[in-house]
């Protein structure tokens, strides 16, 4: 018997679940601009190299470009779209607007997923390669421009706006990451079927 190479999957983005029918080999990417119309997370090299397209899974970094769909299944999918807290910017948006963090603009939501991601993973205490004591007991390093450099490694930016993207990092880190709801979700037919699983 041939395995399918189809089905329906069902992914959880931005709170609200999102019913599709994929090929197996679709990736998230794909799934979330061509399927969904959530064309806030960007394509740049399609091969995992550039972090245009970073998203969030369980609040965790991941470059959506090497993420099958069906493999994403289960988990809370976060993007661009989902990072603001209704009209009120995400502290990382807000800093990013404030310091001019981009010029073109085409790298800044997987610059802006990945931020708060890395910042998240400081304050949980995870070191880097430039952090220098990473022994438990030292405690999280200081958020210093060498390490928000490192921890931004994956994201490239073709314009070069690396100093305000450091500035603004710091910035969103001096202003403290909200702890963000879970939004309610809602039955809304789309591309893929948005319903509810409330
Ligand atoms: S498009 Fe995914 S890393 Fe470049
Ligand atoms: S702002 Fe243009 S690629 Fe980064």
């Amino acid at each position: 018997m041939v395995p399918s190479m189809a089905g329906v999957i069902t992914l959880r983005i931005n709170g609200e679940a999102y019913t599709l029918f994929v090929d197996h080999r679709t990736t998230l990417l794909d799934s979330l601009r061509e399927r969904l119309d959530l064309t806030g997370t960007k394509k740049g090299c399609d091969q995992g190299q550039c972090g245009a397209c970073t998203v969030l899974l369980d609040g965790r970094r991941t470059v959506a470009c090497l993420q099958l769909a069906v493999a994403a299944e289960g988990h809370e999918i976060t993007t661009i779209e989902g990072v603001a807290d209704g009209e009120r910017l995400h502290p990382v948006q807000q800093a990013f607007l404030d310091l001019d963090g981009f010029q073109c603009g085409y790298c800044t939501p997987g610059q802006i997923c990945s931020a708060i991601g890395a910042l998240a993973e400081h304050a949980a205490g995870w070191p880097s390669a430039v952090t220098d004591d990473v022994r438990p007991e030292a405690g999280p390093p200081s958020l210093t421009d060498d390490e928000i450099r490192e921890r931004m490694s994956g994201n490239l930016c073709r314009c070069g706006a690396y100093v305000s993207i450091v500035e603004a990092v710091a910035r969103a880190a001096e202003a403290g990451m909200p702890t963000k709801p879970v939004p309610s979700t809602r039955l809304s037919p789309g591309a893929g079927t948005k319903e509810s699983v409330a």
